[in-house]
């Protein structure tokens, strides 16, 4: 009988990405199956996230469960990665001895050997180092089937913005190859890939040095991604304001093929804010990002992460947030209670925020949020949608799913042979995350 695998995922997309090229991995190398049971697994993978809360307590509450399937199946793995374990390494498994393996978010590919080494002399192994992009130098054979893509085409981030954890988990900016990255989407493409998402915490700082003095930048590599034939949709996450020049903006002058949707993390509407956050833009630099982007694509939507009663965030700095959020009709955004992350700077700042007002502040941002976000999907009834058909719809039989450029996800009924194309879609229903269509045309 094959081995069965249970793998839980925290976190960011890149762990969502990370997740899955594991599950690929011990497919091809060992045989896993994925089990949605972890009573059912003989081996359980935790891919954990250290972004906000108290995640190392609910990583130990996680492995606390798991210990006890372990008690009944002794010969059971179980293996921690990601940014926790990146971040406590040795410590895991000191404080949870049933802990076989730890690995980082850059040591993934490394998981059949450890696993091997595990088996072979029933003892423990930590590997949460940072070799550079070796994970990227293992190559899938397996078929993809699905018609959304992530690529990742950069690793970990040198902005070291005060509140955040990455840089000290993921480490420092890498580029991936532009011929690999290339060769990777083509691959995608010949698989009926229609859609790309390129990945990194910082998309827009990737770099690749070719030689002779040249360096490809991010906007070359969309204008690259665009050019290959079958892949119809671009989207990337995440971009930072800093970086934001004026020749990414071209491409979107140029590219239609990149969707007319931006996520851009402002953080705050207070340059006092984002100066003590070490973001190193002002809010007149981000507005001047989105007007010149709004000139060559006038119906662009804007996402974007706020943080909100970061240490020294007055009612007046608040206000600034809640006014930028008026001005440039953010659309469908993510925000957050500041969470203090040992070992950044901003762990050591005085806050002296109370919870209740804490709270309050985030209510009152989320909801001005949902407002705007319901104004635009309202606005898209009656109107005519592009597109690319991902699936079955779970909720009612018959009905088939898949997102708007503005990343709605819209649900219609259909028939299996439309998945992984583009229709456009009549906008009937909206609700409050999703919207309801009908197919009025099915491309060729
Ligand atoms: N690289 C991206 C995303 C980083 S993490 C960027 O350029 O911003 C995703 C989001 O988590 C951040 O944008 C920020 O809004 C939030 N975040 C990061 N650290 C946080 C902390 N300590 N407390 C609360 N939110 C945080
Ligand atoms: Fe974090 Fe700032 Fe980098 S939010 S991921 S340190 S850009």
């Amino acid at each position: 009988m094959k081995k069965k695998l249970y793998i839980k995922t925290w976190g960011c997309k890149m762990n969502e990405y990370d997740s899955s090229k594991i599950v690929d991995l011990l497919e091809m190398t060992h045989g896993y199956l994925l089990t949605d049971f972890p009573e059912n697994a003989d081996l359980l993978l935790l891919n954990t996230c250290s972004i906000r809360e108290k995640a190392q307590e609910k990583v130990f509450h996680q492995l606390g469960r798991w210990k006890k399937l372990k008690k009944i199946k002794p010969q059971l793995i179980i293996g921690v990665g990601g940014c926790v374990a990146s971040q406590e390494g040795y410590y895991i498994q000191k404080r949870a001895n049933y802990v076989d393996i730890v690995f980082g978010p850059q040591t993934f590919h490394r998981l059949p050997n450890m696993i091997n080494y595990v088996h072979q002399y029933h003892k423990k192994i930590v590997d949460v180092s940072f070799p550079n992009l070796e994970k990227f130098n293992f190559r899938f054979k397996k078929k993809f089937t699905k018609p959304v893509s992530h690529v990742t085409i950069m690793e970990g981030c040198n902005k070291y913005c005060s509140f955040c954890i990455v840089p000290y988990t993921r480490g420092k900016e890498i580029s991936r190859s532009y011929n690999e990255i290339l060769r990777e989407i083509n691959h995608l493409a010949t698989q009926g890939v229609r859609e790309i998402n390129l990945l990194g915490q910082n998309v827009n700082a990737y770099r690749y040095n070719i030689g002779n003095g040249s360096v490809l930048r991010f906007s070359d590599l969309l204008r690259s991604t665009a050019s290959i034939n079958g892949i119809d949709r671009i989207r990337f996450i995440t971009s930072h304001p800093v970086e934001f020049t004026d020749d990414i903006i071209d491409v979107y002058r140029d590219t239609p093929k990149l969707v007319d949707f931006l996520h851009l993390p402002v953080q705050s509407g207070s340059d006092k804010i984002l100066r003590i956050m070490r973001r190193f833009y002002t809010i007149s630099e981000y507005k001047s990002i989105i007007n010149k982007l709004r000139k060559v694509r006038p119906n662009i939507q804007i996402s974007s992460d706020f943080i909100v009663a970061f240490p020294g965030e007055n009612e007046n700095d608040f206000q600034e947030t809640l006014d930028l959020i008026s001005e440039v009709k953010f659309d469908m955004s993510f925000s957050f209670i500041y969470s203090a992350r040992p070992g950044t700077p901003a762990a050591d700042m005085n806050n002296d925020i109370s919870e209740k007002n804490k709270k309050k502040r985030l209510h009152i941002l989320q909801n001005r949020i949902a407002q705007q976000s319901m104004q635009v999907s309202r606005r898209m009834k009656g109107t005519m949608q592009c597109v690319l058909v991902e699936g079955i719809s779970k909720k009612n039989i018959g009905e088939f799913f898949g997102r708007t450029e503005n990343n709605r996800i819209v649900r219609f009924i259909g028939t299996k042979s439309i998945i992984g194309r583009f229709v456009n879609v009549k906008i009937l229903h909206v609700y409050s995350h999703s919207l309801y269509g009908k197919i009025i045309h099915i491309e060729k």
